[in-house]
């Protein structure tokens, strides 16, 4: 493994030098861990790996991503000023769990809740607390469920009342972007074919693209292989989505710098570095014979081509 020294390009995979870019953050937070230097992407692995999906398999993602989408059309009538956030989170616990399911996120690797939510210039893992939403707020709610075993994983950013032209572009963009990458893959495609168009449609915007988080395989497990980086990298790119791979699309678009930074507070809160708006969306999806499905789409959310 190499350290990458001041001239090196930085970890974050910026392009720019690590001096010029998380090197101050990195000291701020008393340093971080490098991403392990690796040759290439670790391909799918046998069935018994469990990454290519037999028929069964697959139809228990299916229902374990109905049942999430039928979770988000129930919440989405409360992203309106005056909900507490809070609320939402008992509302995703006790639904859940009324239809013998888990809410994945409940004490995952320590996390408090029942979902995340993640308000304006929040990337991502906001925590619901007692805040109240208002007018011009734009929050990302997402949920996660557990369904005999199998996990459904998605989230939309919602504009609460009227909100500024910019933060409807850029829900717009993270939306579009998200459906542009889902257009963009058909089976055998590579991982490398998901970053390339959604960095081209955040450009159009001059918005810029989440490289700290990264979409993911989704199965018995919440994360797995393999990463879903929403640009074009060399690690994960070149790995094969054959048919039966199931992942996660998740883009996090920001208005401004690209990078983020962790509430030492709780250790969860991802915030750009610049207080500027950051919006996403997220789908599950099965690599089939014929292309990608979607095993999160909602009856009554926003579908491709939706303007916000
Ligand atoms: N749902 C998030 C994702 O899309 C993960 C949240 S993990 C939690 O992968 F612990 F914060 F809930
Ligand atoms: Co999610
Ligand atoms: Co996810």
């Amino acid at each position: 493994m190499k350290t990458a020294g001041r001239n090196d390009p930085c970890h974050c995979g910026s392009g720019l030098k690590y001096k010029k870019c998380h090197l101050a953050l990195d000291r701020e937070q008393g340093g971080v861990v490098a991403p392990k230097q690796v040759e290439r992407a670790p391909q799918p692995r046998s069935r018994r790996g469990m990454l290519v999906l037999s028929e069964r398999e697959r139809d228990r993602m299916r229902a374990a991503g109905k049942f999430n989408a039928q979770l988000m059309d129930e919440i989405r009538g409360m992203a309106v000023p005056g909900t507490k956030l809070d609320d939402i989170n008992s509302f995703v616990d006790a639904y859940t769990r009324d239809h013998g399911h888990i809410p994945a996120c409940v004490g995952y690797k320590g996390y408090p809740k029942a979902l995340c939510t993640s308000l304006n210039e929040v990337i991502c893992h906001g925590i619901p607390d007692a805040y109240v939403l208002k007018e011009g707020d734009i929050v990302n709610l997402d949920i996660t469920s557990i369904v005999d075993g199998w996990h459904g994983d998605q989230s939309e950013t919602f504009l609460i009342g009227e909100v500024s032209d910019t933060a409807r572009k850029l829900v717009q963009c993270a939306f579009d972007s998200l459906h542009l990458a889902i257009a963009a893959i058909k089976p055998f495609s590579t991982v490398r074919e998901i970053g390339a168009a959604i960095v081209k449609r955040a450009a159009e915007d001059g918005f810029s693209v989440v490289r700290d988080f990264q979409g993911h395989g989704i199965g018995r497990k919440f994360h797995q292989e393999p990463g879903i980086p929403h640009y074009p990298d060399s690690f994960h790119g070149g790995f094969v989505l054959k048919p039966g791979i199931c992942f996660t699309i998740e883009p996090m678009i920001n208005e401004g710098r690209p990078h983020s930074k962790i509430d030492r507070s709780d250790g969860w809160t991802a915030r750009t570095i610049d207080g500027k708006l950051s919006a996403q969306f997220e789908h599950t999806l099965l690599m089939t014979e014929d292309g990608p499905e979607i095993l999160t789409q909602t009856e009554h959310g926003p579908r491709p081509g939706h303007r916000f």
